[in-house]
């Protein structure tokens, strides 16, 4: 073995041994957007290794209550920050009741942790691709998974795994999450459950850094989205 192959080993046993003791670290959210940073500082992400720094932030509310801006008819997605454009960070917060429509991530990862709350997940598998005379045949999405996630719970999806709905089951506490999205996406597809017909749909930020949007902006958001 080289000297260079030598170092290459020992790097990657040290840089290991941080990674596994991350869970210990009780990182702020300041510091675990810095991790997150250096984790996407390349060009093969590791994204267990993601999830991994997700799990070992400690939901704090001091650390993200300026992101945190509810509005009352529809659960709103508030950016953190734009990860120097390989991943987006967000704070969405629901209202008593409040969901999303069942929908794609749009070929990017997905991984999402509870700060507040509990959310329900209900994942769908993608509808089959029956064509008839007059355009894809409608089908009901096949349920294939429930999940209650309670603060501090971290999830993952992708687009291999199928679809989802997220929802805040809860009618009198609301629910708070941090989303992280890589690579970034601006537009997904909804799916309606009854019939599988999917629909392209914009998605859009309530407020950015802490700063609320203009009205015009937030009330052009797609019915549904995430
Ligand atoms: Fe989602």
């Amino acid at each position: 073995m080289d000297l260079s192959s030598r170092e290459a080993r020992a790097y990657s046993k040290v840089l290991n041994k941080l990674r596994s003791d991350l869970p210990d670290k009780g990182l702020t959210l300041v510091e675990l957007i810095q991790e997150l940073h250096n984790a996407f500082d390349t060009d093969v992400v590791d994204i267990d290794y993601v999830q991994k720094l997700m799990s070992s932030y400690r939901s704090n509310p001091q650390d993200w209550k300026k992101y945190a801006k509810f509005d009352r008819y529809r659960y709103t997605r508030n950016l953190v920050d734009e990860g120097n454009g390989r991943f987006n960070l967000m704070v969405l917060c629901w209202g008593e009741g409040h969901g999303s429509a069942i929908h794609d991530h749009a070929d990017a990862h997905c991984v999402m942790k509870i700060l507040q709350g509990e959310l329900r997940e209900t994942r769908y598998a993608w509808p089959s691709t029956e064509y008839t005379d007059s355009g894809p045949e409608d089908q009901e999405l096949r349920e294939i998974e429930k999940n209650t996630l309670c603060t501090n719970d971290v999830c993952y999806i992708n687009d291999s795994m199928g679809l989802h709905r997220v929802e805040n089951p809860s009618t009198i506490n609301p629910a708070i999450s941090l989303h992280l999205y890589s690579p970034p996406f601006s537009t997904c597809s909804i799916f309606n459950q009854k019939t599988g017909q999917r629909l392209p749909c914009k998605v859009t930020f309530w407020s950015k850094y802490g700063e609320r949007r203009n009205r015009e902006i937030q009330e052009n958001r797609c019915p549904e989205d995430n």
